[in-house]
């Protein structure tokens, strides 16, 4: 059975036959929005996607894109960082525009793992979503007490973001080192029997060595990449637009950065599943970083210009893989193309 997909109205002409998002947020026909089959599903660590196309974090929030597209219809969708307790974000301004990108220092804003384990993921669930739940932390007990409450949740699966400055490893980032990442995910191991991802961050000399002590401390799969340190300066005040100063580049300017990453972490890794993610704007984009070794990709800053692009590109794909057949097979069956 093929129905059409849940579509916004962004675009009269091209999306005719969608079902329509009402006024209250919900679906016209949740039956056609629902019903559509996907020819070229992908599986990673163990996880079942629909297609090879999710949404990154922090750029999507239910409330926000569940008005314009039918989330269950995502491969997965990664969700905002969940902390143990609310954190309010960094100062404004926290983002700016940079060219073929932007920068960003939200800072983590959630209202905490209690909070989302009775709103966001129930209501996620309740669609009928693939849901990859963000686990943030500023110390490696953070992180364990969120993963621990997580445990017997309905997450699909665990995604660990090891960019946050982390006050056991002296502000840095535990994904900066090998030695203690290794220890955190070791740890967090223990706690869960989920898929458990870890998010690597691109803010290092080689993704390598990063790569390997996350997967030999009990990783499932990798995401990569988080945003790149950057910095943009006001020219008339002289001083940096972020009130943090520093924030994170995302966008397609960072494709190439995260492609490579994709690529070298591949070599080295045959057989880890890989999540790739940074730049992707197209269904070109994401297959940029399949044909480098991921098994699935993940949508970012594209979803802050056009909230329903992670759909959008999640069909492109789809025809994009019809002309791919021995590509599409290999994502089916949990491989990848190199
Ligand atoms: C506004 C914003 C908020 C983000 N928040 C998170 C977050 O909470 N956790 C996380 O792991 N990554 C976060 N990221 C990083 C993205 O998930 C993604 O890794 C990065 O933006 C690169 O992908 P892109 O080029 O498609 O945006 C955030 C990115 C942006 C732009």
């Amino acid at each position: 059975m093929t129905t059409t997909l849940a579509r916004p109205r962004v675009s009269a002409d091209s999306y005719d036959d969608a079902p329509r998002v009402s006024d209250n947020g919900q679906f016209a026909n949740e039956q056609d929005a629902r019903g559509y089959e996907w020819r070229h599903s992908t599986v990673v660590a163990g996880a079942p996607w629909k297609n090879p196309v999710g949404t990154a974090s922090g750029t999507f929030n239910l409330e926000a894109c569940g008005r314009f597209y039918d989330v269950s219809q995502m491969g997965a969708v990664s969700t905002k960082g969940v902390s143990p307790i609310p954190w309010e974000g960094n100062p404004t301004p926290r983002t700016a525009e940079s060219p073929s990108g932007m920068v960003n220092a939200v800072g983590l804003q959630n209202p905490g793992v209690d909070h989302y384990l009775v709103d966001e993921l129930p209501k996620l669930k309740a669609l009928g979503a693939t849901v990859i739940t963000n686990v943030a932390g500023h110390s490696d007990d953070d992180y364990a007490q969120v993963v621990e409450k997580l445990a017997d949740s309905a997450a699909d699966m665990l995604e660990i973001n090891v960019s946050c400055p982390n006050v056991s490893h002296g502000g840095l980032s535990v994904g900066s080192d090998p030695l203690v990442l290794g220890r955190l995910i070791e740890r967090l191991r223990k706690l869960t029997t989920k898929p458990m991802v870890v998010k690597l961050t691109p803010n290092v000399t080689d993704i390598v060595p990063i790569a390997r002590a996350a997967v030999d401390a009990g990783a499932d799969a990798l995401s990569l990449i988080n945003t790149l340190i950057g910095v943009k300066i006001d020219v008339e005040t002289g001083n940096p637009v972020i009130a943090n100063v520093t924030g994170g580049v995302s966008g397609p300017a960072i494709k190439p950065i995260a492609v490579a990453m994709v690529w070298k972490t591949r070599q080295a890794l045959p057989h880890i599943p890989i999540i790739g993610i940074g730049g992707i704007s197209t269904a070109e984009d994401a297959l940029e970083h399949l044909y480098a070794g991921a098994n699935a990709v993940e949508v970012g800053a594209a979803a802050l210009l056009d909230p329903v692009a992670p759909l959008r590109i999640a069909e492109d794909l789809e025809r994009a893989l019809d002309k791919r057949p021995e590509l599409a097979e290999k994502l089916r069956n949990g491989q990848t193309w190199r």
